[in-house]
């Protein structure tokens, strides 16, 4: 099959890869030049993304995948595209899909009769029809008779996209269903899915949503009662194991808030739709609380932050993966700042301008002499960290420490929901 991938990003360009290693023959398109001319020099731009560099130096000696700047002549004989275009959310908290039409009206403007269009970006509901599908009737195309057009939201986790594209089923939605259909039968062909075809392009953006919006909430649950377990000086960890033994319950992991786009952003996008949201606007608000929550309580515990050194680490939305949408860091810095504190940044995933583009004052090495320190991504990096001389307190923004290996060190340890180390 010959397939295009437009926008060669986290997640386009892995999946454009896997296609090609299943023999296809693939254009990945992005308006990002160098991006596309270090693709085509099989160069790999997302080094964390596990065996992408392996695939990609592999297809592109082989001709099966090459990368192109100007989509709309790439597209002219695909028999798919698919589009793998970033939409986040605008100041307003709406989703910003201007790049994305932007990319339809390249490639309405330039594919053939025939022609299978897939959206896989998350989207709010009814986007699809509503906004993305007249962009291929104003180009004069019929839909359902010479262009088809689906949606199949992807479910894909940065750093092991090409070990999750098999682990999942597809889930697809056409516009009618001979869309879905087509959908279907390529996601069979070309990555050999199990399938799961919904009625309508709506029913899969929902679907896309719900996976989101019930983390988000779950996350939110968890962070509740963390905060009932902290007025108690009980260890929520303990709670979760006991509750958890009940096959009925899945108590998630408390922590500072939730980063990235998949579970902060797109329970946005059903606040902002049709239909109740009310249980998705409180998730957000208690999510977005902690990071101020799990502050304030540093506060109480040092008596003032007023002047303090505080460092945070790993600055990333999550850990072993280099990527900084809507990270939490920014939020607990943010607060640190509101008490008074100087805040230093370090995260061995970014570069020192990487650190300082975020705003963050970099943390020199060897790291040590702080007041606190919170570890806001585990990176694999810091399992050999000496923490006896960072800083007397560590706060565990995840959950994600060994607390007897912190205190075994001299150093008070205090978790989300976790009592703090006696002074
Ligand atoms: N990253 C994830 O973990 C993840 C997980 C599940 C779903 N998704 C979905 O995948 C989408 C893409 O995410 P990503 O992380 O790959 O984004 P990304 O920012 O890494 O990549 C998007 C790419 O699109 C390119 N682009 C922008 N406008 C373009 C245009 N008009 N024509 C061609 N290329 C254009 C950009 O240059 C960029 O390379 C997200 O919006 C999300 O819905 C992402």
């Amino acid at each position: 099959m010959n397939i295009a991938v437009v926008g060669a990003g986290r997640i386009g360009l892995p999946l454009a890869a896997a296609f090609a290693g299943r023999g296809h023959d693939v254009v990945a398109c992005d308006i990002n030049t160098a991006r596309v001319e270090a693709i085509n020099r099989g160069e790999n731009p997302i080094p964390d993304e596990e065996g992408l560099a392996e695939l990609l130096a592999e297809v592109v000696a082989s001709g099966r995948l090459r990368a192109r700047p100007d989509t709309r002549a790439a597209v002219a004989d695909r028999d798919v595209v698919l589009f793998a275009v970033a939409v986040d959310v605008d100041h307003e908290g709406r989703a910003d899909v201007a790049n994305l039409l932007a990319a339809a009206d390249e490639v309405a403007a330039g594919i053939s009769p025939g022609t299978l269009c897939i959206f896989d970006t998350t989207l709010p509901v009814g986007t699809t029809r509503s906004t993305i599908a007249p962009r291929f009737e104003a180009a004069g195309w019929t839909l359902g008779r010479d262009v088809y057009v689906a949606f199949s939201p992807e479910r894909l986790f940065m750093g092991r996209v090409l070990q999750d594209l098999n682990r999942y089923p597809s889930v697809v939605g056409g516009l009618e269903p001979g869309s879905g259909d087509r959908a279907a039968a390529f996601y069979r062909e070309a990555l050999g899915n199990e399938v799961i075809q919904l009625q309508s392009a709506e029913a899969a953006e929902l679907s896309k949503l719900a996976e989101g919006v019930y983390r988000d909430l779950n996350i939110a649950l968890a962070n509740e009662l963390a905060r009932v377990a902290d007025i108690h000086g009980i260890d929520i960890s303990e709670v979760a194991r006991a509750a958890n033994s009940q096959p009925f319950c899945h108590i998630h992991v408390p922590g500072t808030g939730v980063g990235g786009h998949c579970i902060p952003v797109y329970p946005r996008f059903l606040i902002q739709g049709e239909g109740p949201s009310d249980l998705a606007a409180l998730g957000r608000r208690v999510n977005d609380s902690m990071p101020g929550y799990a502050v304030d309580r540093l506060a109480d515990m040092l008596g003032s932050l007023q002047g303090k050194r505080a460092l945070i680490l790993g600055l990333t939305f999550r850990p072993n993966v280099a990527v900084t949408h809507h990270t939490n860091a920014l939020d607990l810095k943010r607060e640190f700042e509101r008490h008074g504190a100087a805040v230093f940044g370090h995260d061995p995933l970014l570069s020192e301008e990487g650190v300082r583009s975020l705003g963050f004052t970099p943390a020199p090495e060897p790291l040590s002499g702080y007041d606190v320190a919170v570890v806001h991504a585990y990176h694999g990096q810091y399992d050999s960290l000496p923490w006896g001389g960072l800083a007397p307190l560590i706060l565990d923004a995840r959950n994600a420490l060994d607390r007897s290996h912190i205190e075994a060190q001299g150093v008070r340890y205090v978790g989300i929901g976790r009592p703090p180390t006696p002074a």
